[in-house]
């Protein structure tokens, strides 16, 4: 039920108001005369403390605030796709139609396009049974991506019919428990409370990114969790928007999350510019995009992160697979310190509330592989990939802390590789995926049986440089006898050959697993028979200066279709030990 207060007291974006009634926790609330959009966050006695969504200076004491009674929801529709919201979904362009470039306040527009029509085609009939989560119809919303109308209850269809339809028109209608309820193309729901689904699944299934040191070193499960933490210009967004482009995902929800207003224009700008590897489409054509600039009000930060669970929940509910990015999470975290910081609350760790970590876990939880609801079998999913930028670069600060705990792969951008402009500057010592043992079995089905141990070895022999290194500033590298001179040597064709990938070349950007696979037996072969010519005396120069390392240097530009040369490297390479053994 609505009901009206008035505003007691304005602390930026934090406002108390007075005489609200009924109102309940996380209720929306319209504030002041211009009707801004908040939610009550904490409600001591009569008095509501409310979070404002939009910019609250010129509030004064005594304007009206009108409680709405319901939580924060979204629009759950087709039309979400394509779209770039606000934090509270509201259409970004429409808003600028109404608004001009300045964002006006309290402006209403609906998420989704209530003129738009869409062809409906009806799955099920009338008299059928239907459960919660059943396909009862779809509609194409994009090229490339067909929406699936899920039924929202139980109970049996009184009617449903195809035809074009707008969100708001009637398709049909069904009997719930003795009553006809209408069915719609849209649904809504509100964003702090997951989604249900039938069943949580094991993360078996690996997310194919394209990056190789993510894909092999430290692979991403479907519906799993992973943070990208990285001192400022190390390679956050490149990476996530490398991620949203090439991952194995249908549906890509990318969050701009308090990020700098230019940064998120370039996002704004790039978007609709890329073309999706897979249709050759513009790659919004499978993506919502939610924009929250660090000029744009803190506590529509939180609801952007909300907003954008929700939605890929239900794509995932559809059975997509969804990728969902968050740049930067550690901006909504500064946003949740200011807002506590208002409420005058006990502030924790370098001023963040006591409740960040709950508030982190709770957020990286809505990942998962499920099995959906509804009584056909159906598989969803929801990986969420959310960049941290700890001040300095220094992880130990609490918001990189609490996210490496919820999250289970780290990918550790390293500020001294990118100043060395190796890209991406993930660090593969620092970095470390716990789906590794989880993703084994798939990796040996499916991609080869030999992969798993190619890969430890490979990382082994990254790890010896490492302890090789020191000994070498010490001494320097002639110091060292040939045999570990020889995994110097392959270690940096590991690193130079194979973990540097260009965000930005055609070819390079993108290697499915199969080109990892044969890339990194290359390298490795390239060891096992350059560690038997050390041992039978072939002097080291004689190895590292073999013709075919030229060949391994350029795997990366071997084009997908082309991978019968990248397969053929592996005889040249054993032609070219046995004329050196021969020739001894
Ligand atoms: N994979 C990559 N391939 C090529 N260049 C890259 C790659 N990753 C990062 N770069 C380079 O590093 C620059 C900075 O990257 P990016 O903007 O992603 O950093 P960031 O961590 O998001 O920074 P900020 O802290 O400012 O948000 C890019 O403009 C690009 O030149
Ligand atoms: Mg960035």
């Amino acid at each position: 039920m609505a009901s009206k207060g008035k505003l007691a007291r304005i602390s930026g974006p934090v406002v108390v108001a007075k005489g609200l009634g009924d109102a309940k926790l996380y209720d929306v609330v319209k504030v002041g005369e211009e009707g801004l959009a908040g939610e009550i966050i904490k409600i001591v006695g009569d008095s509501c403390v409310v979070q404002v969504y939009e910019d609250t200076s010129g509030l004064c004491p005594g304007e009206p605030v009108v409680c709405t009674g319901e939580p924060l929801s979204v629009e759950l529709g087709p039309g979400i796709l394509k779209s770039i919201y606000d934090g509270i979904q509201r259409p970004l362009d429409k808003i600028r139609e109404k608004s001009g470039i300045f964002i006006a306040r309290g402006i209403e527009v609906p998420a989704l396009d209530r003129k738009a029509k869409w062809e409906f085609k009806a799955a099920k009939k009338k008299g059928d049974k239907v459960e919660v989560g059943d396909i009862i119809g779809e509609v194409k919303e994009t090229e490339v991506i067909t929406h699936r109308i899920l039924a929202p209850h139980s109970g049996k269809l009184a009617s449903l019919s195809s035809g074009k339809y707008t969100v708001l028109d009637e398709i049909g209608e069904m009997e719930v428990s003795g009553k006809k309820v209408p069915l719609r193309l849209h649904t809504r729901w509100t964003v702090r409370k997951p989604r249900p689904c039938r069943e949580k699944l094991p993360p078996v299934v690996p997310l194919s990114t394209g990056m190789r040191i993510i894909d092999t070193f430290s692979p991403i499960a479907k519906g799993g969790t992973a943070c990208i933490p990285g001192p400022f210009g190390s390679g956050k967004t490149v990476t996530q928007q490398s991620l949203a482009k090439w991952s194995d995902a249908e549906i890509v929800v990318y969050i701009g999350c308090g990020e700098r207003g230019n940064e998120m224009t370039e996002v704004l700008n790039e978007f609709p510019k890329l073309i999706d590897p897979k249709s050759g489409k513009p790659l919004m054509e499978r993506t919502v995009l939610i924009a929250n600039t660090s000029n744009m009000p803190v506590a529509a930060r939180e609801a952007s992160v909300y907003t954008g669970i929700t939605l890929a929940e239900y794509y995932r509910d559809m059975g997509y697979g969804v990728s969902l990015m968050a740049d930067s999470t550690s901006r909504w975290a500064e946003a949740l310190r200011e807002i506590s910081g208002r409420l005058e609350e006990m502030p924790g760790e370098e001023g963040y509330p006591a409740y960040l970590a709950r508030k982190l876990a709770e957020f990286y939880e809505r990942a998962g592989r499920v099995k959906t609801l509804g009584s056909d079998e159906r598989y969803g999913s929801v990986s969420i990939i959310g960049a941290v930028s700890p001040p300095g670069g220094d992880i130990s600060e609490p918001v990189s802390q609490n996210t490496l705990r919820v999250t289970k792969v780290f990918l550790a951008l390293d500020a001294s590789l990118a100043h060395r402009r190796h890209f991406p500057a993930i660090h593969w010592l620092n970095s470390y995926s716990l789906y590794t043992g989880t993703l084994d079995p798939w990796y040996e089905e499916n991609l080869s049986a030999d992969f798993n141990g190619m890969r430890n070895a490979a990382m082994a022999l990254l790890q010896k440089e490492a302890e090789l290194q020191e000994v070498v500033q010490l001494v320097g590298p002639d110091a060292l006898p040939e045999k570990e001179q020889e995994v110097l040597v392959v270690a940096r064709m590991l690193r130079e050959d194979y973990l540097q990938q260009s965000a930005y070349h055609d070819v390079d950007a993108f290697s499915s697993m199969q080109k990892q696979y044969l890339m990194l037996r290359n390298i490795m072969r390239f060891h096992e028979r350059a560690t038997g010519a050390v041992e039978l005396g072939i002097q080291l120069k004689n190895i590292s200066s073999a013709k075919v390392r030229e060949k391994i240097g350029r795997m990366k530009e071997i084009p997908e279709s082309k991978m019968k040369e990248l397969e053929g490297i592996y005889k040249e390479i054993d032609d070219e030990f046995d004329a050196l053994a021969s020739k001894r």
